[in-house]
This record gives C-alpha cells, structure tokens and sequence, in this order.
C-alpha cells in the first residue's frame, strides 16, 4: 500500500536542542515533525517542502536514517536552525532563526513535485511558518490543488498565512490557544469561549476544528459534535512538537476510521507521550499506550 500522508514542510529547519550537557540535532520542521510521529504511530509518510544548502542536506540525510521518505525540493540560500534550551526545571527557550526567501519560480516548481506526490496519497498535511517571500496564500494554493485531487488537506500554522488558508476551506485545523486568538480575537478560558472559538473557526472555513491547549488538554469540533479531551498529567521533557505529534495521532486514528472523540483522545495521547520525549515528533509507543488509556473524555 502507498503512504497514506504527504507532510509539507515549506519552512523546515535544522533542530538544536540542548539539555544540560547533551546537545541534539536533529532534522525538524511541523511537517517533518508529524512524519514522525507518524511513524512512531505505525503510519507511513512522505514529507516533502523546500530544502536549501547545506543544512537542507543533512536534513534529507537525517530523515533517510529515520526511514522517513524526503522527497524535498531544492531552492537557493540556506536552510535555518532552530535553538531550543532546556533548563534543569524543565523551562523551554526558544531562539528562532529566519529561513532563506524563496522565489516564485522556485515554488511553482515545487507546485509540480507537489501534485506529482499527492497521486496515491489521502491526507495532505500542511504545517508551520510560511517560506519568507511566497506571500500569505502560499498553502492556500497547496490546498486547491489537493482539494482537485480529492486529497484531505490539514492545517497547522499562524497568523496571515492561517487567515488565508482558511478561506481554502481545509478539512482539519488546529490551532493552539494563540493561534485561536489571533484568528477570533478570544482567549480560550471557558467552553464558552472554546464553544464560539469553534464557531468562528468553523464560519471562517474549517471543517473540522481541533482546538489544543497545552497541558490542559485539547477540543475537537467537526460543526456537529463537540469533545474535549483531558491528559493525565503534565510531563515535563520537551514540549515543542506537541501539536505536531497530536496532529499524527488524529491522523493515524482517522485512517483506522475512528470516530471524532476516538480520534481526539488518541491525538492528545500522542501529544502528551511527545511531551515526555525530547526530539519534536519522537516518541514512545509505551508512553503513548499508557496515556491513551488514562486520558478521559468529555
Ligand atoms: N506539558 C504538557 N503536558 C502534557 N501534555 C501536553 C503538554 N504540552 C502539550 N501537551 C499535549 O499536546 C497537545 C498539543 O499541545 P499544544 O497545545 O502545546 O500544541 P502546539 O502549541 O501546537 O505545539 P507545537 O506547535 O509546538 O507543536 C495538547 O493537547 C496535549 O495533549
Ligand atoms: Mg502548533
């Protein structure tokens, strides 16, 4: 059976963690973070996106040593690395470094590979900041083009580039509580305000609205139904990747054809086990088993 998921990484970046005295790099980015966590949840992918210089090599060269199929397109300058440092209680700083601009040309180019891959595939999964000079409607194309394809396209990024993308009309967003307040301009406090979050949300144009709130757990609305689910305890290991890991773990379950709230509570799970670990999107079956169970549903 072909890889039921294409991750699309347009922004990827070589990921530095430090935590105390050991030092981690390794190949990151949203899209490239749920192929993992995919994989982790027995899920094939293939993670595609724009690649540059040096380090967008030892990125391809890092996915094949996790099994993970890159097929990334090449554009001028160089790949960015992302800082993460962890301190003794478990405080995260985050230095974020800007990526190359990319060209027109360059992401017509990547338009084609694009449809090229979504052959065979059933979910598309668009994750993380836009490349710098594509402009706000970049993953809008992304998700006309997977919509003709009759692909199920994800959502997962910020500010503009969000705005826009849901005029596209994808199947699943997920914002985190920022991204919710910058789109409708409420903090989620109460299910109230989480109520008319997922209304908006939905108005604007999504069809199936997960909500994640850190540790206090995640929501899940598809217009009819509304879920929310609750993780068992706060891990402390590293938190970033925790919604790329939910993401996985909503996916994997769809595939399996799990209902709303089966697949929320799995994609918590899966976020919670990825808070334990310490590469965005690694994480271990038996962490994610243990949450699954403990993790409750209202
Ligand atoms: N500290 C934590 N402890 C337990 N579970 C967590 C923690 N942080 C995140 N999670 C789990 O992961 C899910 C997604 O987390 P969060 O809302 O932080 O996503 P996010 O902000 O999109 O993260 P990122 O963009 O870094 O991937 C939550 O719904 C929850 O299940
Ligand atoms: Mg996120």
């Amino acid at each position: 059976m072909p890889a039921p998921v294409l991750t699309v990484t347009l922004n990827p970046a070589v990921d530095k963690t430090i935590k105390g005295p050991r030092v981690k790099l390794s190949a990151g980015g949203k899209g490239i973070n749920v192929s993992r966590a995919l994989k982790a949840m027995g899920v094939r992918s293939i993670a595609t996106g724009l690649a540059a210089g040096a380090s967008g090599k030892f990125i391809l060269s890092e996915l094949k040593k996790e099994g993970i199929k890159g097929r990334f397109s090449q554009v001028k300058g160089l790949t960015r690395t992302n800082l993460t440092v962890i301190d003794a209680r478990g405080r995260i700083i985050r230095g974020i470094q800007d990526g190359p601009a990319v060209a027109r040309k360059e992401f017509s180019g990547f338009k084609k590979k694009f449809t090229a891959l979504l052959k065979g595939r059933c979910y598309a999964v668009f994750s993380g900041a836009n490349a710098n000079g594509l402009g706000p409607s970049a993953y809008a194309e992304l998700i006309g083009i997977s919509r003709k394809a009759g692909v199920v396209t994800v959502l997962d990024t910020r500010g503009e580039a969000l705005k826009r993308g849901l005029r596209a009309r994808p199947d699943i967003t997920k914002p985190n509580a920022e991204e919710a307040e910058y789109i409708c301009g409420i903090s989620p406090r109460t299910r109230g305000d989480i109520r008319k979050i997922m209304r908006v949300f939905h108005r604007k144009g999504a069809r199936t609205v997960l909500l994640t709130l850190g540790a206090k757990g995640a929501a899940a609305s598809d217009g009819e139904r509304l879920v929310f689910a609750r993780p068992p305890k706060v891990l402390t290991g590293n938190s970033v990747g925790c919604g790329d890991a939910f993401l996985a773990g909503f996916i994997a379950r769809r595939l399996e054809g799990g209902n709303l709230a089966s697949c929320l509570r799995a994609a918590t799970a899966a976020g919670t086990a990825n808070a334990a670990g310490m590469v965005p999107g690694a994480f271990k079956k038996k962490d994610y088993k243990w949450i699954y169970s403990a993790t409750t549903l209202t």
